[in-house]
């Protein structure tokens, strides 16, 4: 699985959204305090420069090698290249010691883990009992009704039969996704909690964003161009239907699982 996104990890760095201030708030105001924070599958770094704008240190771990050498270089932020599966001593040894982690987050990559191993480890290096786990997704960018339509076409048809089932969590927007964790203080239950990230975009900006899927990359491999000129031409069709060609405010809508570890 982390193999699909070493080999588009360029197109990753600048075809993905980063995430709002106001979900580290929120996140950051669910932990006791604010000194060592773990991003696992931190891609090229996409959450770690807010992390590190907030918490003390910032540990940052991924898969894939490639996609750590695209992310930010900050005075706060250790990167760590790790195997898909952690044993406690690896973690003890490279990442964290028992109960010292105020936070850790996963950005758009819970769905791609082993979940139960996943989970054992991270009650173990989690702070108790508040200790706080926050795992989010982004479901398809919205930009207009026309583009809308273009995209859930294109989702639905074409990219569909080349996610890995995995994908359904987020098609789910993290709603079925298991999450053993008590809820943080101030809140009934862990989620989701809805946010958005919006980004401008031109239209480019937006066939970047879709060559850095797995989906992509997987069809790619099987010998299929996702982005074929006539689709691509249905979406300059729609992209230009508002009169503008240019830039456009595009918004991702966010589903925030939050939990802490208890005892
Ligand atoms: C969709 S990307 C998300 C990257 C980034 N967090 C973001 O918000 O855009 C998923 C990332 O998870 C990594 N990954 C996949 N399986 C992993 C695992 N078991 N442990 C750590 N990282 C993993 C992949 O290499 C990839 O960089």
């Amino acid at each position: 699985m982390a193999d699909l996104f070493i080999k588009q990890s360029k197109q990753y760095a600048v075809g993905r959204p980063g995430y709002p201030e106001k979900l580290f708030q929120f996140i950051a105001s669910k932990t006791a305090s604010h000194d060592l924070a773990w991003d696992v599958g931190t891609g090229s770094g996409q959450a770690v420069r807010s992390l590190a704008g907030i918490f003390k240190n910032v540990v940052a771990t991924d898969t894939s090698q490639e996609q750590l050498e695209c992310a930010p270089k900050l005075p706060n932020v250790r990167y760590e290249h790790t195997p898909p599966v952690l044993s406690i001593p690896e973690i003890e040894q490279k990442l964290a010691p028992k109960s010292s982690v105020d936070l850790v987050t996963i950005a758009q990559a819970l769905h791609w883990f082993d979940l139960p191993s996943f989970y054992q480890q991270m009650k173990w290096v989690l702070k108790k009992p508040n200790g706080v786990i926050a795992a989010w997704c982004y479901t398809l960018p919205r930009v207009n009704n026309s583009v809308d339509t273009v995209f859930d076409r294109f989702y639905a048809n074409d990219v569909e039969p080349y996610w890995d089932p995995a994908r359904k969590l987020v098609d789910n927007k993290y709603k079925t996704i298991d999450f053993p964790f008590e809820p943080v203080s101030g809140e009934d239950n862990t989620g989701p909690f809805e946010f958005a990230t919006e980004r401008l975009m031109d239209l480019d900006d937006l066939f970047t964003y879709i060559r850095s899927w797995s989906a992509y990359q997987t069809a790619k491999e099987k010998g299929v161009e996702l982005l074929k000129d006539d689709v691509m031409g249905a979406f300059k069709q729609a992209w230009n239907a508002d009169g503008g060609d240019g830039q456009k405010a595009v918004i991702y809508p966010i589903n925030l699982r939050i939990g802490r570890v208890g005892n």
